[in-house]
């Protein structure tokens, strides 16, 4: 038996007990490749130059920034996350699949996001919605702020949002994986407060889980908020990229576009670009 055979055997084993959640998030959740290609087109798109230098926000086990640095052997990143334990993960899986070369050009750093200061970079990103967990505005427009100092001149800051009215929702959502179900549980809302609880379940074929493996407490933000706080912490422009559609296959595309109005779809993913 192969390697790769022995580790697909006993990938298709996974069960509560062997599986690790880090490796699941990363399966399920994240699409890296996708990233690090909208971060360098969106860049070159406005700055008409490559984009070198990234500041991932809210890392977690850093992987934009691990695929940031094999993509261009001139890339650098910073990765700052204030959990030791998913930095400890990153760490030891970067020793698995990156060269001295990559590792020298990633820097992990313990820290708050809403005040570290790093190098300054061309691009900070701060993706699958990690920035609500501020939900006061003035704690909002102090990390916004926090960006914008550790961005170059021509910076932009980059962050994601869902909205929609299923957001408003509690729901469950469950997709299927080879070897495991992913489940995604708007537990709850307050629409006073527009505070969300969210989990993050992982079940297995035995009849095995990983309840609630990831918490979120967030606030809910809109985008015309989020705009006006980003313009009010000093950013120039804001531009809305919102993800498209395929309506023969009747599901999203993964394209996103620049766009100024669109149709009030019961759940949608927007990127906001923010030019210092
Ligand atoms: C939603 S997860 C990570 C999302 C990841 N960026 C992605 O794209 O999938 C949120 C991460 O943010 C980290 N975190 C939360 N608040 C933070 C803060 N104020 N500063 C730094 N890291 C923070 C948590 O430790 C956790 O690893």
């Amino acid at each position: 038996m192969t390697l790769k055979n022995l580790s697909m055997k006993k990938k298709s084993h996974l069960t509560a007990k062997t599986a690790n959640k880090y490796d699941l998030y990363e399966e399920s959740v994240q699409n890296v490749d996708f990233e690090v290609e909208f971060i360098s087109k969106i860049y070159k798109r406005k700055n008409k130059i490559k984009c070198k230098s990234i500041r991932e926000d809210f890392c977690a086990s850093a992987k934009i920034s691990s695929a940031w640095v094999k993509d261009n052997k001139n890339n650098i990143a910073y990765a700052v996350d204030f959990d030791q334990k998913i930095l400890d993960f990153a760490k030891t899986s970067f020793s698995k699949n990156m060269s001295k070369d990559e590792l020298d050009r990633l820097k992990l750093i313990k820290g708050d996001s809403l005040t570290k200061q790093t190098a300054k970079v061309d691009c900070v990103s701060a993706f699958n919605f990690s920035y609500w967990v501020f939900k006061e505005r003035s704690e909002l427009i102090k990390y916004f702020k926090n960006a914008y100092k550790n961005l170059n001149k021509k910076g932009l800051l980059m962050l994601d949002a869902f909205g929609g009215y299923e957001a408003h929702q509690e729901l469950e959502e469950k997709t299927q994986y080879k070897n495991f179900t992913y489940c995604w549980d708007q537990s709850s809302f307050n629409p006073i407060t527009s505070e969300l609880t969210c989990y993050i379940h992982f079940e297995f074929k035995d009849g095995s889980s990983i309840k609630k493996a990831f918490e979120y407490n967030w606030r809910l933000w809109s985008l015309p908020e989020i705009r006006e706080c980003l313009l009010e912490a000093g950013f120039k422009s804001t531009d809305i990229y919102m993800q498209g559609w395929d309506d023969e296959k009747e599901e999203e595309t993964e394209e996103f576009s620049k766009m100024t109005s669109c149709d009030a779809d019961p759940g949608w993913i927007a990127y906001i670009i923010a030019s210092k």
